[in-house]
């Protein structure tokens, strides 16, 4: 059993892209799955100087400790400003600084989506160009764009043709974990 660690960069209650993580890594065939939520990673904001003062919080810790005993990673993550929402920013500076390889060379689903025509690209182009270099094994991307027309509560992500592109990339991912034995 693969174990998957699935997560929205958004601290939204009502997270569409937690929405999204947590429908794409249900569909990973007999995983384990645990989907965090950023609430429950917001800390001090980074600075070296806090660093200095008062070393990394145990939150950033704790995340950097779920990357590295899972199988393989799912993110969906919301666009802000065409960034990466302040709360996940904020937990992957201080990941970064529990370890700089920080993705651990995990095999790394990057989705993202957003109520709008290009469904969080920019962000999501980001993520995938330099999540590398901390040691992310990205196995492929996927925007969803529309959410609030192309996903069912019930059915998920209804879109027929964007579906199959996520099983697709599933499919890949299950590939990567299955190889890295
Ligand atoms: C401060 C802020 C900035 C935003 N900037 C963008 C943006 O650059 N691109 C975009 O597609 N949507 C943007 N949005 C809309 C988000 O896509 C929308 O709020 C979405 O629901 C966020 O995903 P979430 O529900 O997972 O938090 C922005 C929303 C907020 C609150």
């Amino acid at each position: 059993m693969s174990k998957i660690l699935a997560f929205s960069t958004s601290s939204s209650k009502t997270s569409i892209n937690k929405k999204l993580a947590s429908y794409a890594a249900n569909l990973v065939a007999g995983a384990e799955v645990t989907l965090i939520d950023m609430n429950d990673y917001e800390m001090t904001l980074y600075s070296i100087d806090k660093e200095k003062e008062q070393g990394v919080p145990q939150k950033a810790i704790e995340f950097k400790q779920l990357i590295d005993s899972a199988d393989g990673i799912i993110m969906s993550t919301a666009e802000h400003n065409g960034c990466f929402p302040a709360v996940f920013k904020n937990l992957y500076d201080w990941a970064s600084r529990v370890d700089d390889a920080t993705w651990g060379n995990k095999p790394m689903l990057l989705l993202s989506t957003s109520p709008g025509g290009r469904g969080g690209q920019t962000v999501l182009d980001f993520a995938a160009s330099s999540f590398p270099y901390n040691k992310a094994e990205v196995v492929g991307t996927l925007a969803v764009p529309f959410f609030n027309k192309v996903f069912d509560s019930n059915q998920g992500l209804a879109d027929e043709k964007l579906n199959n592109q996520l099983k697709a990339l599933i499919t890949d991912l299950e590939n990567r974990i299955a190889a890295n034995g």
